[in-house]
């Protein structure tokens, strides 16, 4: 179905946000015209007419926020989705970190990684934390975890990893360094909706996990989040964190802040629910039409998941020494051929004003982060990602890798 609503009403990024851009107006029509930009990601939204009895039932309850009835129905029904027991959900990835951090009373050094949405870092430093930046393994672009001992010292608390692209952490080997150590373990799972391993959901792992519900996100609820707890009494002191700490009418126990998801966002998320399974089915149509087109595209490495269950949340490619073009020539010409790819994770947080005094942010200390931080790019992937367009960038790709940048330009 077509409308007529412009999209960056629905979704609008501040001029130079790290998010991606929002298209020019546009009609909401599910296929783009290849003349028209193509941007990594286009938020999935279900027919508008779907969402209108939500809004009545809003309307006629006057209940706007405070957990209300779609907020206790959307929660459930996520972790019932997600197979986790105890979640609790936010009004974005962002506050869901800083929440989590102040639950688990994190104090001193925190071990994370460089590669990743400046958001996990900046958590830290709300919280007056030190981020501790430790090297990424070069295939999986996670925590290296046979680097994190080394960097631990006696104000070390807690490591922070990042599910990098929803691809599975070391969950492991991170855990047994926390457990030999005495270390919290915190995952920034914004990436990992859905995602499991062999034995389930991969949000169990570690004493918390946030995820982020963000316009960009596999799952949106416009903006949200949700922070999963491993038992009930630690959801319960997250969900008083939330509302400022109030346990009852009367009492504040902690200096909470206000991280509530409104109904408007809840009852959004319940819609979404219908609709996930089939966004999922085609990321996964998707992804593996990249693989068949680039997997043996010279110069160019795939930065594939081995989750259980993945959620192609992005499609990273690494642009090797190897291939025709220097990353930033490959990135100019898919923009100048109206492809908005994205250098996701460039530049690194660690190289950031605020970051970049510590010992620990000195790129020599990062050769692997900063490598794939200066080859990377992610190629558009949404379910509404029409194939012609897929093929288009494919071709420009492969072109790119037999000559260069004009020939792919004018063969594609
Ligand atoms: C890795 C990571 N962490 C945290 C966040 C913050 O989430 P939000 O935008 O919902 O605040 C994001 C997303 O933007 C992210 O990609």
């Amino acid at each position: 179905m077509s409308t007529t609503i412009p999209l960056q009403t629905l979704v609008a990024a501040p001029a130079g946000s790290p998010h991606p851009q929002v298209p020019p107006p546009v009609e909401a029509t599910p296929a783009l015209q290849a003349s028209e930009p193509v941007y990594v990601t286009r938020p999935s939204l279900p027919p508008l007419e779907e969402f209108l009895p939500y809004l009545e039932g809003i309307w006629e309850q006057g209940i706007l926020t405070n957990n209300g009835p779609y907020h206790r129905q959307f929660e459930a029904r996520l972790a019932e989705y997600l197979g986790v027991q105890h979640l609790s959900l936010f009004a974005n990835g962002t506050l869901a970190l800083l929440t989590a951090l102040q639950a688990l009373r994190i104090t001193g050094e925190v071990i994370t990684t460089p590669y990743s949405f400046v958001a996990t870092s900046h958590a830290l430093l709300w919280n007056r934390l030190e981020p501790v930046f430790v090297d990424v393994d070069p295939v999986t672009l996670n925590l290296d975890p046979a680097r994190i001992e080394a960097a631990i010292t006696p104000r070390t608390t807690a490591i922070l990893p990042v599910h990098c692209y929803g691809r599975p952490c070391a969950v492991e080997e991170i855990q047994a360094i926390a457990d030999r150590h005495g270390l919290k373990v915190l995952y920034d799972a914004a990436h990992a909706f859905g995602v499991e391993d062999a034995g389930g959901s991969i949000l169990r792992h570690g004493d918390l996990s946030i995820l982020s519900l963000h316009a960009t996100k596999v799952f949106n609820t416009f903006e949200g989040g949700a922070i999963i707890s491993p038992d009930a009494e630690t959801k319960r002191h997250i969900d008083n964190l939330k509302n400022f700490g109030f346990v009852n009418e009367t009492t504040v126990v902690a200096p909470g802040i206000n991280g509530k998801m409104s109904e408007v966002n809840a009852a959004f998320g319940l819609l979404q629910l219908q609709h996930i399974d089939r966004a999922l089915e085609a990321r996964k149509r998707l992804a593996a039409r990249y693989v068949d087109g680039l997997a043996g595209v010279r110069g160019i490495t795939l930065v594939q998941s081995d989750a259980a269950r993945r959620n192609h949340a992005y499609f990273p490619i690494l642009v090797g020494a190897d291939f025709p073009l220097s990353r930033e020539a490959l990135y100019a010409m898919l923009k100048s051929a109206g492809i908005h790819a994205r250098r996701y994770f460039y530049p690194l947080i660690s190289s950031f004003p605020m970051y970049r005094h510590l010992a620990s942010a000195d790129p020599a200390h990062l050769p692997c982060a900063t490598a794939a931080s200066e080859s990377v790019i992610c190629l558009p992937l949404y379910p509404d990602l029409p194939t012609p367009v897929q093929d288009r960038i494919i071709e420009l790709v492969a072109t790119a890798a037999m000559c260069g940048a004009g020939d792919a330009r004018d063969a594609a």
